[in-house]
């Protein structure tokens, strides 16, 4: 849209409401024992929700004790707490999480940072900061649970939450972790079939969390995309509990955008 068009659209906006639907919960995830890292906010809170809805075990990991114990007592869920930069600590994470659950047969790599820089702007450190926690935690906690399962003859899912910027060419640190972790996914997922490993991302596009700032029920004008609005936590949590449910067993190095299509590649986009 031409920056003309965009001030008349702008003149004449109306706010933008979400209206979704759900498919009724029954019982997809019966049994599963599912660790949610970043479980306590955004989409990582709405995914635990949705499975224990679907008759999960659910373990919800982060770095503030206080909303994980308020947490998991609404939910009815395990918590622990976790740093995934702490990369030593994956082991007694894992070691815990397996005897507070008796045993673990998902994990949603969810927790991540955006710092909403600018290319000219980005530091070392923030470089860092987000490397460690949207790549290199990701990274190892994976390695640390696909030993795991293949010791204990685990057949599971792991599902990455990446972004549809990591789809893009882009010039921040924020897509460039989103996109090791695409090409990480499909490696993953090709070199575990044969194990009965499952391994999938969804690259949301702007979704209403504290990451981003939108208010699920305020106006979810967004002018970047497709529809013209932000997503919800809940319509990434359909999809997540659908990827890790036995129905979705023959998907697996899949990078499924849910943004209406936003990021394909067409030549006519406006
Ligand atoms: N919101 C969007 O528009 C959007 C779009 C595409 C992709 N995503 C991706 O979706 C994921 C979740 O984002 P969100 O929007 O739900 O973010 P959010 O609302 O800011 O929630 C982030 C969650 O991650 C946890 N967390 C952050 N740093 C952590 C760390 N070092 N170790 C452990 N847990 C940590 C936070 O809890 P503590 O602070 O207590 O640790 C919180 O539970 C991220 O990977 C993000 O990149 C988001």
């Amino acid at each position: 849209m031409s920056i003309i068009k965009r001030i008349k659209h702008f003149m004449r906006h109306k706010p933008v409401y979400a209206s979704i639907s759900y498919m009724n919960a029954s019982d997809k995830l019966k049994g599963k024992r599912i660790v949610v890292t970043g479980g306590t906010g955004g989409l990582g809170l709405a995914m635990a929700k949705r499975f224990v809805a679907e008759g999960a075990h659910v373990l919800i990991a982060a770095r503030d004790e206080k909303k994980l114990d308020k947490i998991s007592k609404e939910l009815h869920c395990a918590a622990l707490r976790l740093d995934v930069t702490q990369v030593e600590t994956f082991d007694a994470f894992l070691a815990d999480a397996v005897r507070m659950l008796g045993g673990i047969d998902c994990l949603v790599n969810n927790a991540g940072i955006s710092l909403h820089e600018y290319f000219e702007t980005v530091t070392p450190e923030g470089f860092d900061a987000q490397i460690s926690t949207n790549l290199r935690g990701p990274f190892f906690l994976t390695q640390k649970f696909v030993v795991y399962m293949l010791e204990n003859k685990v057949k599971g899912h792991i599902l990455f939450i990446s972004s549809e910027v990591g789809e893009t060419a882009d010039i921040r640190p924020y897509a460039m972790t989103k996109a090791a972790l695409n090409c990480l996914v499909q490696g993953l997922a090709y070199a575990y079939a044969k194990r009965g490993i499952r391994v999938n991302a969804i690259a949301p596009g702007i979704t209403a969390t504290a990451m981003t700032g939108y208010q699920s029920n305020g106006d979810l004008t967004v002018w970047s995309n497709v529809i013209g609005r932000a997503y919800l936590p809940e319509e990434v949590a359909e999809l997540a509990a659908f990827l890790l449910s036995d129905a979705a067993g023959c998907i697996s190095g899949q990078i499924i955008a849910s943004n209406n299509g936003s990021t394909v590649n067409a030549r006519w986009k406006m």
